[in-house]
């Protein structure tokens, strides 16, 4: 873990407007600077970058955030290599318990990275000189150009040819590294033999891996790295990096079962594919994919393996899922993989595929219909009890997974209806709870702030953190995201966890947490100049109207109390005063 008090300093010490810098040319524009978007394609430019806020947004694409937000999702780094990657451009330690052991880490793995970067140097130059090996890959009908970009290479038939390029070929980084084979009589040899390599790369561009495929028939068709310090393989995703670009811009990433499905599919102009390296599919996985774009969609071949691992998906994305994101499922047609298919069919057929992929809440409702295990085409019986209970039975573990409220309430609500019973009733029988309602207004008065007024309100506070302390709490509802955002922000920077004036900061403090929806809705509004007069009159002018609207209502309510049958003498009292600071908020307003 990384204290919050360390991101701010490191938040307060940075200039967002180098940090951009250096991957981007800035150009001034008034108070702000301005480039063409390096997160989606234009030719004028919408990025701003702006000094006095401390953030970046793009008015064409809605890209924003921090300048820990800029390095992540420029670099596709996670937040804590993002954090240590500019805290080590300003000479700052970051100050964690396993800080020390993670130098300890990467100065035991920089060996390694560098025979995995020799050992990939060294399988390219052999496809050159392998015409066997390039005539393979030609009739799988790929370019020199594509091989390239994929780093592909080829390991010759011989036993020890990385002798050719590593002077001690009894290191033990070679072995560490999984290249290199000790026998039970301590003979060496390398892993990879007469097969055409693909190199995994890390987001960094290390090479971390390899997949080795036989040249024609054979087992096994790969052969991959074992585990090693540089290669987790539920973590890893084959082809991001190149994918990279593609997956912003379609704001989409395919997530395919082959070394060759990815590379098959770049071949034909499909780019923002990645495979998840012949293991089910992790939740790891499903943490970084929903991170890439807005849809994730995961082909799977349509056999009982694929609908396996189709099944294992949902299950992994469950826990994962983000309201206005969107994981959907894309059974191949036949049985053909992805590969296969856009090379007979061609590259907008099988675009046209994943456009019409199913969409997760869709298949989870079909899943939860069938008894698990039991073949594909079974149902349950929802015509009888029983069938309707075994229903409820099925989806209460997975409706317990789902981390996206929204979603939750949707996909409980046909669960609902298909087992005959109440939203509520499936609430209570699979332990979910339920979305906060309003909380009870005392006096049996309904308490309602214009969800425009909280608006204004949050995106007051958005910009100037202080604004919190004036906001009246108790009348704010904090079940509206916005309102709960509120109730959030406000307790923080009374708690002294949030500086003033500084939106990136506030940026990294919502990270996570679940009102990152309510305030990236505000982006926009934040990144608008406006000036500091208008802002906070338009701040106060609302907070005036909330005041008067909460008097108001709490008025009528005891008027009417009284009408009916009179005030006990404290509520008396209460509306003589109300009365007295009604008309102090009409004249001061
Ligand atoms: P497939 O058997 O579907 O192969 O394995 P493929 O992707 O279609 O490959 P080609 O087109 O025949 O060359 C899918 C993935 O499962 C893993 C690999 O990651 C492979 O890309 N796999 C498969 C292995 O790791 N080892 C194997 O022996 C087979
Ligand atoms: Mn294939």
């Amino acid at each position: 873990m990384i204290p919050e008090s360390f991101i701010q300093e490191l938040l307060g010490r940075l200039d967002i407007v180098d940090v951009v810098e250096r991957y981007v040319p800035l150009r001034k524009a008034g108070a702000n600077y301005s480039a063409c978007c390096p997160f989606h394609s234009e030719k004028t430019p919408s990025f701003t970058v702006s000094p006095a806020k401390q953030f970046y947004h793009c008015f064409g694409c809605g890209a924003h955030g921090s300048a820990i937000g800029f390095v992540m999702q420029y670099s596709g780094l996670g937040f804590i290599d993002a954090v240590e990657d500019l805290a080590a451009h300003i000479g700052l330690q970051v100050p964690r318990e396993t800080s020390v052991q993670r130098v300890a880490d990467s100065a035991r793995k920089a060996p390694l990275t560098e025979v995995m970067a020799r050992a990939a140097g060294f399988y390219r130059q052999q496809l050159k000189a392998s015409p066997k090996a390039i005539d393979y890959l030609k009739r799988r009908g790929l370019t020199g150009e594509i091989a390239a970009r994929f780093g592909l290479g080829y390991a010759p038939e011989d036993w020890q040819s990385l002798q050719k390029t590593f002077s001690n070929y009894d290191d033990v980084a070679l072995v560490e590294c999984g290249l290199v084979i000790v026998n039970e009589q301590g003979r060496r040899y390398d892993r990879f033999r007469d097969r055409v390599m693909f190199p995994i790369l890390d987001q960094r561009g290390n090479v971390i891996g390899f997949g080795g495929r036989v040249i024609g028939e054979g087992e096994p068709k790969y052969l991959n790295s074992p585990e090693t310090p540089l290669f987790e393989k539920g973590r890893e995703l084959y082809g991001l990096l190149q994918a990279r670009k593609a997956i912003h811009e379609a704001d989409t990433v395919i997530v395919v079962e082959g070394y060759m499905d990815v590379v098959g599919l770049a071949q034909l102009g499909v780019e923002n594919a990645v495979a998840s390296l012949g293991t089910a599919t992790t939740e790891m996985h499903v943490h970084k994919l929903i991170k890439q774009a807005r849809r994730v969609v995961f082909c799977f071949d349509r056999d009982k393996a694929g609908d396996r691992a189709a099944r294992r998906a949902m299950e992994a994305s469950l826990n994962h899922l983000i309201d206005g994101k969107s994981v959907e499922i894309l059974q191949m047609p036949g049985d053909q993989d992805p590969d296969e298919y856009i090379r007979e069919n061609g590259k907008e057929a099988f675009q046209h595929l994943v456009l019409n992929a199913t969409r997760l809440s869709e298949y989870l409702v079909r899943e939860i219909k069938k008894p698990a295990n039991q073949g594909s085409d079974k149902q349950f019986n929802l015509s009888t009890a029983e069938g309707r209970t075994q229903l409820v039975e099925e989806a209460k573990p997975l409706l317990q997974k789902i981390s996206a409220p929204v979603l939750r309430v949707q996909i409980t609500n046909e669960i609902a209806k298909l087992a005959q019973l109440t939203q509520a009733e499936i609430e209570a029988q699979c332990g979910l709870k339920p979305l906060a309602r309003y909380r009870t207004p005392p006096r049996g008065q309904k308490r309602t702030v214009e969800v425009s007024k909280l608006r204004t309100l949050l995106k007051a506070i958005l910009e100037r953190p202080e604004r919190a302390a004036r906001v009246p709490l108790d009348i704010i509802p904090d079940d509206h995201p916005d309102g709960a955002a509120l109730h959030f922000i406000a307790r923080a920077f009374e708690q002294g966890e949030l500086p003033t004036g500084n939106h990136g900061v506030m940026l990294e403090f919502l990270r996570g947490s679940s009102h990152e929806a309510a305030v990236m809705a505000l982006v926009e509004a934040v990144a608008t100049e406006t000036d500091e007069a208008s802002s906070e009159k338009e701040f106060e002018e609302t907070l005036g109207s909330i005041r008067i609207q909460e008097l108001k209502s709490e008025i009528a309510a005891l008027t009417a109390m009284e009408r009916q049958g009179g005030l006990p003498p404290d509520e008396r009292r209460r509306l003589a005063e109300l009365l007295v600071r009604k008309t102090g908020e009409s004249q001061g307003n």
